[in-house]
């Protein structure tokens, strides 16, 4: 896909905003949105889970990368991020380095888009390799 227009970065960052109604966190009380684009153009979501054990909690992004990849898709745009208590976006929601690394797996580093901020009409983007330098290269282990 080429460039991104601006009305689809508004609609991935309202699509991200929207999903923070369904974040399951009775233990952070912190809730994350995301919208993953697909090279084709569909646009799948994701929201944190927790769990009071802990560990098992899913953060957003990999719900959403999870949820694509397990339907077949492998080639992707961009993601919108947003997150913040009581459900409300606030400045300064980055993606975890788990959840970098796993964009890592699917996604080209200097390609992938990475649009922060608190919605629609504020936001900023990086790429993956502007937020995980010198990730784990799966040549690595593939040769
Ligand atoms: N969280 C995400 O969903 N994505 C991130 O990249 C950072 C953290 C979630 C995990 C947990 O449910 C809550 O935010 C507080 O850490």
């Amino acid at each position: 896909m080429a460039h991104l227009t601006e009305e689809t970065i508004k609609k991935l960052m309202e699509t991200a905003v929207d999903m923070l109604q369904f974040s399951y966190i009775p233990y952070s009380n912190y809730a994350v949105g995301a919208a993953l684009l697909t090279r084709s153009g569909k646009i799948y979501t994701g929201c944190n889970v927790e769990n009071a054990a802990l560990t098992p909690s899913n953060c957003a992004e990999r719900t959403a990368f999870f949820k694509a990849v397990s339907e077949g898709e492998k080639e992707f745009a961009a993601i919108a991020i947003v997150g913040g208590r009581q459900r409300v976006a606030e400045e300064g929601c980055t993606p975890c380095g788990v959840c970098r690394q796993v964009m890592q797996e699917f996604c080209d580093p200097e390609t992938f888009e990475i649009y922060l901020g608190t919605g629609p009409d504020h936001y900023y983007m990086q790429t993956l390799k502007d937020l995980l330098p010198g990730g784990f290269e799966k040549s690595r282990v593939l040769g």
